[in-house]
């Protein structure tokens, strides 16, 4: 099902100015579910106020956990503890958000009683058996449609687990470690590759005690988990569309305050290095147990790039952004290692192939990743399969194409980046919405 939204995209590289991007979408969702877990009132500063998190509170809400969000400035959760959770009256619809479905398929793993968990049609097409399998090796009995949503969860008390997992997943470590919680004793997880740490961290700031190994963590069960304050930082996945078009302005300089800028986060700034673009980390801090920096970019002569595949769990989210800047470079761009893309909110290879070859750039479609020859884009229209980031990719490549580009069905942009389109507006982006 497509939906009536747009975004029509003109040329325009008059870019520049200081902005501050909306909270991270992977910590606020671990914010709530840590919170509702919790013994005693969990502050959330920061938190994303966008579709994919306020269906994580939804569900939460829905298995007894009370959270105020009243005031956006400071979401308010009542823990209920770590065994306080109640049999929901209904399915838990987690809309199009897969960190929710699989960190709450953890959770819901090791209650004592039967949930579902249900999403929309992109979301009922993304891979389940990736949690539903290690879970079930912990005990809990997890029926599928035939791998994919909706997920009937019978849970158990669980068994701990040494798992090394075939995708490098933080959704899977997440999932895993959060079933960790119920078992009795040590639950590790080992990876390919390294993936974001925030569950692992946030753990560690609810008092919880985690080791964090070279690409494996683990956590001893029965834990429990402490109150705090968190203050969310900006979403770097975020915060990369506006670097994006700090690159391809005619002058910039863009910044951007207050970003997340955790390591397992930020590859994107090694690939924009790579591609030839300067990039300033100033204002280095911290918000709770992450690292903030202010980031600030110039205009740049991007050159396209091979990309190392151990930076492809680094940034994953920010691939199509690449795959659009690869258009824009001079020169050829190859990523390659990046299968997990095809299980995205669209497969994100076909889905920009499909559009950047639209828009008339010559593009090499494989299993496990896309070349990109660069050029210039032209004028035209591309459907983003409803998938928000490559709505957004698209928005920022127009800057340097030859005529005006409508993108299709782009309602999902408010997954994850509400207020995406005033934002680049107030940089000088040429986008209108509807
Ligand atoms: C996320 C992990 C990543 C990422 C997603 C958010 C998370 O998915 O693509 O947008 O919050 O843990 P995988 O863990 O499946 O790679």
């Amino acid at each position: 099902m497509t939906d009536n939204a747009r975004i029509v995209a003109s040329p325009g590289r008059e870019v520049a100015g200081s902005v501050r991007v909306p909270g991270d979408k992977s910590i606020s969702h671990r914010a709530l579910i840590l919170g509702a877990l919790a013994e005693g009132e969990t502050l959330i500063r920061g938190f994303l106020s966008g579709e994919d998190c306020i269906s994580t509170l939804k569900a939460l809400r829905q298995l007894g956990a009370t959270i105020d969000d009243s005031d956006p400035d400071c979401i308010r959760v009542q823990g209920v503890g770590l065994n306080g959770l109640r049999a929901p009256a209904g399915p838990l619809d987690l809309g199009n958000s897969g960190t929710g479905m699989r960190l709450l398929a953890g959770v819901l793993a090791g209650q004592a009683f039967e949930s579902e968990l249900t999403g929309d049609e992109s979301l009922r097409s993304r891979p389940m058996e990736r949690v539903a399998t290690p879970l079930g090796r912990m005990g809990a009995r997890i029926i599928s449609s035939g791998g994919y949503p909706p997920l009937h969860i019978k849970g158990s008390a669980l068994k701990p687990l040494y798992y090394e997992s075939p995708v490098a997943s933080a959704q899977v470590k997440s999932a895993l470690l959060l079933a960790g919680l119920y078992a009795d004793g040590t639950t590790r997880v080992e990876e390919p590759g390294i993936t974001r740490d925030h569950t692992e961290r946030m753990l560690q700031a609810f008092g919880v005690n985690v080791m964090i190994g070279d690409k494996a963590a683990e956590v001893s069960g029965p834990a429990r988990l402490q109150a705090t304050e968190i203050a969310v930082p900006g979403d770097f996945s975020s915060a990369a569309f506006a670097l994006a078009a700090g690159c391809l302005s005619a002058t910039g300089p863009v910044e951007i305050t207050g970003v997340g800028i955790n390591p397992t986060r930020t590859g994107f700034l090694e690939i924009l290095k790579l591609m030839g673009a300067g990039i300033a980390i100033t204002d280095v801090g911290t918000a709770g147990s992450e690292p903030v920096a202010t980031l600030t970019v110039n205009s740049a002569v991007l050159k396209g790039a091979e990309i190392p595949p151990e930076l492809v769990p680094l940034a994953i989210d920010e691939l199509p952004l690449v795959f659009a800047l690869a258009a824009c470079a001079e020169g050829e761009t190859r990523v390659t290692g990046a299968k997990e893309l095809r299980h995205k909110e669209s497969d994100r290879i076909a889905i920009m192939a499909t559009g950047l070859s639209n828009l008339g750039i010559e593009v090499d479609e494989r299993s496990d990743g896309l070349v990109v020859k660069g050029g210039r884009l032209r004028g035209g229209t591309v459907n983003s399969a409803g998938d928000h980031r490559v709505a957004m990719a698209f928005s920022v490549a127009a800057m340097t194409a030859n005529d005006t580009i409508e993108i299709l069905d782009t309602i999902n942009v408010a997954t994850s980046f509400p207020g995406f389109v005033p934002l680049m507006q107030s940089l000088g982006l040429q986008l209108a919405e509807g």
